[in-house]
């Protein structure tokens, strides 16, 4: 069942940055009354100026969604919402053994218990309307284990089974509310900085636009789970393997890698310079963290530009083809190029 986000109620967990952030501006484009919710209050009054500004309707609330109480008061306030997207999350990224008890809670309580009070405070209205959107942010993590996110995956592949169990519930009692999951690979918002990805072009760094994109359209469309990209479709059917096998395709595919130089919010600040200024001169590891489009942007023309690798060459590609499918041929592509060649890639 569809579910135009025009003059509809949409409330946000984590909107204060990173993709909440995105989701919220862009359903306010979509003609939503945007909810912020978000740890802080600086950084949610700041989105909602943001959207305000721009002339659409936002209000801003300073939630801890981990704490079930706060949550039912800010509900009271906030009232009916007609979608609500579950997105605050929160990232430990060591090993099990070097995470203190206290990083370990928080992510199961902001990834994973709040799904619960969160929901639990607006599905009600919803279920009474018999129209309603429940979304919540998975993740790539949710599908399969990674080495250094014992935590942070337990509390995705729960957040997972929550949309499911839940998606199965509403369609059971008919209730005419939806759940959506979604499971993203690594997304390049600083939440997971200093990760790496050891094939770009099946395993991308996503943009967040991207994913606000896709995700604020499958909840239009009514869909139910929502995984990107598309290559890690093939995690489950990859699981009639037995574990070894599966751990060994997982390995080859560098996953358990990715986390290797993971800093996360913590170090970002120290790190973000070197890292937005990134030049060819950077080392190999880190180019490859980065998105691939923003890693293929034009570089200035400079005589002294070294020769970009490969796969900066082919993300490119990819970026001038836009919308044209990769499996479409050379002359197709030459055509694609004739008829707008400003999409011509410059070399
Ligand atoms: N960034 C990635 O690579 C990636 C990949 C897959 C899934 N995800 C998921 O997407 C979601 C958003 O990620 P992001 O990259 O935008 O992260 P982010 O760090 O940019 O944003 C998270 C937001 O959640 C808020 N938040 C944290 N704890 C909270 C709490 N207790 N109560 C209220 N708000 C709280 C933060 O203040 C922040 O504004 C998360 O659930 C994350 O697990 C992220």
């Amino acid at each position: 069942m569809t579910h135009s986000l025009k003059d509809q109620t949409v409330l946000i967990t984590g909107g204060g940055s990173g993709i909440g952030r995105l989701l919220a501006l862009g359903a306010a484009e979509r003609g939503a009354r945007v909810m912020l919710w978000d740890l802080s209050a600086e950084a949610a009054e700041s989105v909602r100026e943001e959207i305000v500004g721009a002339g659409y309707h936002a209000e801003a609330y300073a939630v801890d969604v981990s704490d079930r109480d706060a949550v039912k008061a800010a509900a009271k306030k906030t009232g009916a919402v007609d979608v609500v997207i579950n997105n605050a999350g929160v990232v430990t990224g060591k090993n099990l053994l070097d995470a203190s008890d206290e990083a370990i809670e928080r992510t199961i309580r902001v990834n994973t218990l709040a799904l619960f009070w969160v929901t639990r405070a607006f599905l009600g209205d919803m279920i009474m309307n018999r129209r309603g959107t429940v979304v919540t942010i998975s993740s790539a993590a949710g599908l399969v284990g990674v080495a250094k996110q014992t935590d942070y995956s337990a509390s995705k592949f729960a957040a997972f089974g929550f949309a499911e169990s839940l998606r199965v519930e509403l369609s059971k009692a008919n209730t005419g509310v939806n759940s959506l999951v979604v499971c993203p690979y690594f997304i390049s918002t600083g939440m997971f900085e200093g990760v790496q990805t050891k094939y770009p072009l099946l395993l991308p760094i996503l943009t967040p636009e991207y994913v606000v994109q896709k995700t604020l359209t499958a909840i239009e469309k009514g869909r139910h789970q929502l995984i990107m990209p598309r290559f890690v479709n093939f995690v489950s059917p990859a699981r009639v393997l037995p574990a070894r096998w599966f751990d060994k395709l997982m390995n080859q595919l560098g996953v358990n890698n990715t986390m290797d130089h993971f800093v996360g919010r913590a170090k970002q600040v120290a790190q973000k310079v070197p890292t937005q200024a990134a030049t060819a001169d950077e080392p190999r590891a880190n180019r490859s963290t980065r998105d691939p489009e923003t890693a293929a942007a034009p570089a200035p023309k400079a005589t002294s530009a070294p020769r970009r690798s490969w796969r900066a060459r082919v993300a490119c590609r990819r970026r001038h083809l836009g919308d044209l499918p990769r499996h479409r041929s050379s002359r197709l592509r030459r055509n694609h190029w004739n008829r707008d060649p400003a999409r011509r890639p410059s070399h």
